[in-house]
């Protein structure tokens, strides 16, 4: 067996939703205008989960993966590898893959974190691929999982409407079949200041800026050339043409960079899964979240052929095309 199949999938989303309105109104008691009407037009965005004080990525990731198990019907004990993406891990270390295993009970399997930010789950897709590809696993948890609430400045109006706290994951198993079909992996550090949370605990205090820092417009450009060109290599590698794409998830930052993302690969904006509506931005949670609503509403159908891309602070990027 050569290759990783996408076995089953799960999500989870702190209960607590918060309109547009209620947090427009929320900022208004502090001093900080914003409306529904600014946050629709300029992202899409309607709601978003947010996490009580005190639940942790490793409680929602937790969650996620009890339901991507029950789907792929797969035992704690099948599970050889544990990759979990975020930006928002419970502690510095043990990382929250480790944390989650030990929720799990799924003693012995290996267990990380990969952090890449809003490409974090496409990289740990891909990272959890090549185990199976080389024969060092036969059944991976892959999730993505954050609680982005935590990072964000609260007075910053240009940054707090954008995000959400969420999870999703996948069983990814090793079949006779593709399953995964290609990926593609890419970073400049070089541009790491358009989207940074450049804060530390060091010494005992928190060094730098611990909250997450973004010059928008910087990404929207950037986010849209390097979607762009990773999907087309991505179905160059794989050898589907772009028409063959039966859904696009791309990373739910910004309904304008989707529509603009789709528009430039040809692919109809009824082909293109949008949660960011309902969900916001979940960084490393949004792609794995965006495909377990999709499957579970059933849009997406076994032997579809699915593209998933990230994008995010490093600057990081990457797609990964599968067929479910
Ligand atoms: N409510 C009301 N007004 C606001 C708000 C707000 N929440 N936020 C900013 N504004 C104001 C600004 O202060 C500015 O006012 P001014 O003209 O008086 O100075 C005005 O709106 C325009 O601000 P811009 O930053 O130019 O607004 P823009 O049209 O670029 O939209 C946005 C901002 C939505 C962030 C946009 O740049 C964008 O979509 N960028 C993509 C980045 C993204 O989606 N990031 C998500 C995380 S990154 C990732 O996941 C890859």
């Amino acid at each position: 067996m050569k290759y990783a199949q996408i076995a089953g999938t799960g999500s989870y989303l702190p209960p607590r939703v918060v309109s547009n309105d209620m947090l427009a109104e929320e900022l208004a008691g502090r001093g900080i205008e914003t409306s529904d009407q600014w946050i629709v037009e300029r992202t899409g965005i309607r709601q978003r989960h947010i996490a009580e004080r005190g639940v942790t990525t490793s409680e929602l990731a937790t969650k996620a993966a009890r339901q991507a198990l029950e789907d792929a019907e797969a035992t704690a004990d099948e599970i050889d590898l544990i990759i979990v993406a975020t930006s928002t891990p419970d502690f510095v270390f043990p990382s929250t893959a480790c944390l989650v295993q030990g929720k799990l009970g799924s003693v012995g399997a290996a267990a990380f974190d990969v952090q890449a930010v809003c490409s974090g789950f496409v990289y740990a897709l891909t990272t959890a691929d090549s185990f199976i590809r080389a024969g060092r696993a036969r059944c991976a948890l892959v999730i993505g999982a954050e609680v982005f609430s935590s990072i964000l400045d609260w007075s910053d109006r240009s940054t707090c409407v954008l995000f959400g706290d969420g999870a999703g994951a996948v069983v990814l198993r090793a079949a006779d079949e593709p399953g995964i079909k290609a990926a593609s992996l890419h970073a400049d550090g070089s541009q790491m200041k358009i989207l940074c949370a450049a804060g530390n605990v060091a010494y005992g205090q928190v060094t730098g800026d611990p909250f997450l820092r973004m010059d928008g417009q910087a990404v929207f450009k950037q986010a849209v050339t390097v979607l762009e060109k990773s999907a087309r290599a991505v179905c160059e590698e794989a050898g589907v043409a772009l028409d063959q794409v039966d859904w696009m998830i791309p990373h739910q930052a910004n309904l304008r960079i989707l529509n603009m993302l789709a528009r430039k690969l040809g692919v109809p904006m009824e082909q293109v899964v949008v949660t960011l509506d309902r969900h916001a931005n979940t960084s490393a949670a949004s792609v794995p979240l965006a495909l377990d609503v999709a499957r579970r509403e059933g849009r997406i159908l076994p032997g579809q052929h699915v593209l998933m891309q990230g994008v995010g602070g490093g600057f990081t990027w990457g797609s990964v095309l599968a067929r479910m």
